[in-house]
């Protein structure tokens, strides 16, 4: 579980299902985001749910209101590639549902989980052209920059639409002023090294608080 300002992420749950396939069919979130799909049933969620438990390549997280604990939208990460420790990240928030400011607060958490706990140095995502608050989410408030546009690249209510490609390095996040906070929401406090413990040569010697 990961604790935000507004939100907490935690793994996609079955009782989400119905929320999920919702969010999936809402007109709202199907014109903004960049992927395309067929109307979906809960039970075809279920089965979408099935096949990517197990995906090396994939981590979906459910983003929950703090307050509530309801599921209000989804995130996490795609096209995970080890060798390049780089992954797709995306966010989708329900409409009227989420408080303002939810759709910052998930995607500083999913970049501190992402850059200090899986180990991974970039995200990257896509963002069409007439998508304001995404861009004023990743871009403007979360540290993301754009790297470039693919020209009438996605057909969308009739028309071929550019697609924004945006990434973020960890540096970009360690430029964000909070991003102190949001790695200490997801790791805890700094460890600091135990004191007294000390190798000679090659051999370690016991450990010996306080001198004993
Ligand atoms: C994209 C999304 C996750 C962002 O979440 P959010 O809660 O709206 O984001 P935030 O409020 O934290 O930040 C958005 C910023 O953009 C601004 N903004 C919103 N709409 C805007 C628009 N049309 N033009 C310019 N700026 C806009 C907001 O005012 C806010 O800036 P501020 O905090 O300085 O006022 C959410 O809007 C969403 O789920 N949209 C539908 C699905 C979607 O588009 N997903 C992304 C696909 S790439």
């Amino acid at each position: 579980m990961l604790t935000g300002r507004l939100v907490e992420l935690r793994p996609v749950r079955a009782d989400d299902l119905d929320f999920l396939a919702a969010l999936a069919n809402c007109t709202p979130v199907r014109t903004h985001v960049v992927g395309w799909g067929w109307p979906i049933s809960a039970e075809g969620q279920r089965e979408w749910l099935q096949r990517s438990i197990g995906d090396p390549h994939l981590h979906r997280l459910t983003v929950t209101d703090q307050a509530t604990g309801e599921p209000i939208g989804l995130t996490g990460l795609w096209e995970l590639d080890w060798h390049n420790q780089s992954a797709l990240t995306a966010a989708k928030l329900m409409p009227g549902l989420a408080p303002k400011g939810a759709g910052s607060d998930a995607i500083k958490l999913l970049m501190a989980w992402a850059f200090y706990e899986v180990g991974l140095r970039r995200l990257h995502s896509t963002i069409l052209d007439f998508n304001g608050a995404s861009l004023g989410a990743y871009v403007r408030r979360c540290g993301f920059r754009v790297e470039g546009r693919e020209r009438a690249s996605v057909f969308r209510r009739g028309e071929w639409r550019d697609l924004i490609r945006v990434a973020a390095l960890r540096s970009d996040f360690d430029a964000l002023p909070d991003a102190d906070e949001y790695v200490e929401r997801v790791c805890g406090p700094r460890p600091v090294p135990v004191s007294g413990v000390e190798r000679v040569g090659s051999e370690p010697v016991a450990y010996a608080p306080n001198g004993h």
